[in-house]
């Protein structure tokens, strides 16, 4: 391997929700720049199948529940034990709930099953990384939360919520760890096409990115899940060495524009 595709050479990273979207294109991006991936997920045959893409020696599938602690905890004994340590946590596994734009009809049990998974999940995972990286002095913990970490409106009041969590638990760990050497961050990507987002909006594919097209700031690119695993690799490389506390967005200027401001009309033959 050159230098360029080996950013992350001789790391270690753990992935949570690696068997599909952002988490298995990063596991993919990851390997290819010299990481040992550990992907853990509950969607076993989908993990095994990251894994086997990869290659075995240089990946692990666990089946690992974040929102069981005794789950995260064996997912991290089980890097450090295979690989020797943990560099990299990408805390990145997430739900949404169904689509019910009103307060009125939502169910507790949904509000609770995402908040368990999209803040509990990553708490968990970040405790469990902490517990290792400490007596290391070094790590990079990332989490994936969304533009909905920032702005209402974008999705389900349980995922608006639990997205905004994502952040404060960022910023509070980046300040505990930071005595250790150790980074934290989280990604805040816009809408693209994952099963995740197909379920929610109710269009797949071509049909899903023109729809976030339409709606997004930035014209003539579409958000791909490469994009938001580009962004990890940089978190979790040493290129973002003096980088913490930060909550990165890929989302194109979504997430500070305000259409009511968009009233530039520039003449037809620009
Ligand atoms: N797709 C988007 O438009 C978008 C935008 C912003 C943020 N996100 C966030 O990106 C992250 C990844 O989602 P995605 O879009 O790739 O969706 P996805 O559905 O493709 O992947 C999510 C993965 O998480 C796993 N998962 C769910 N519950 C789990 C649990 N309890 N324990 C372990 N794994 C579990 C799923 O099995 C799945 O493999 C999520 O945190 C999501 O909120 C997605």
């Amino acid at each position: 391997m050159t230098t360029t595709t080996s950013r992350i050479a001789g790391k270690v990273a753990l992935i949570t929700g690696a068997a599909s979207g952002i988490g298995k294109c990063t596991a993919n991006l990851f390997a290819k720049h010299g990481a040992k991936v550990v992907i853990a997920d509950i969607q076993d045959q989908l993990g095994e199948a990251v894994c086997e893409a990869i290659g075995t020696s240089n990946s692990t599938y666990i089946h690992c529940d974040v929102t069981k602690e005794e789950d995260v905890k064996k997912a991290v004994d089980t890097a450090v034990a295979k690989y020797g340590k943990l560099d990299i946590m990408f805390c990145n596994a997430g739900i949404i709930d169904p689509n019910k734009p009103h307060i009125i009809n939502i169910e507790k049990p949904d509000f609770d099953r995402v908040l368990s998974v999209n803040v509990t999940g990553v708490f968990l995972a970040m405790k469990h990384a902490a517990r290792v990286m400490v007596p290391k002095k070094e790590g990079s913990i990332i989490s994936t939360a969304s533009v909905a970490s920032n702005i209402g409106g974008a999705a389900s009041h349980a995922y608006c919520c639990a997205k905004h969590a994502v952040v404060g638990l960022t910023k509070n760990t980046a300040v505990e760890l930071g005595q250790f050497g150790i980074r934290v961050n989280c990604l805040s990507p816009y809408g693209m096409v994952t099963p995740l987002a197909t379920g929610f909006v109710g269009l797949q594919g071509d049909e899903l990115e023109k729809y976030m097209s339409e709606r997004g700031n930035l014209k003539g690119v579409t958000l791909k899940t490469d994009d938001v695993a580009q962004a990890a690799l940089f978190l979790g490389s040493d290129e973002a060495r003096y980088i913490s506390g930060q909550n990165l967005f890929i989302d194109g200027g979504f997430g500070i524009t305000n259409s009511s401001l968009n009233t530039v009309e520039y003449p037809k033959n620009i």
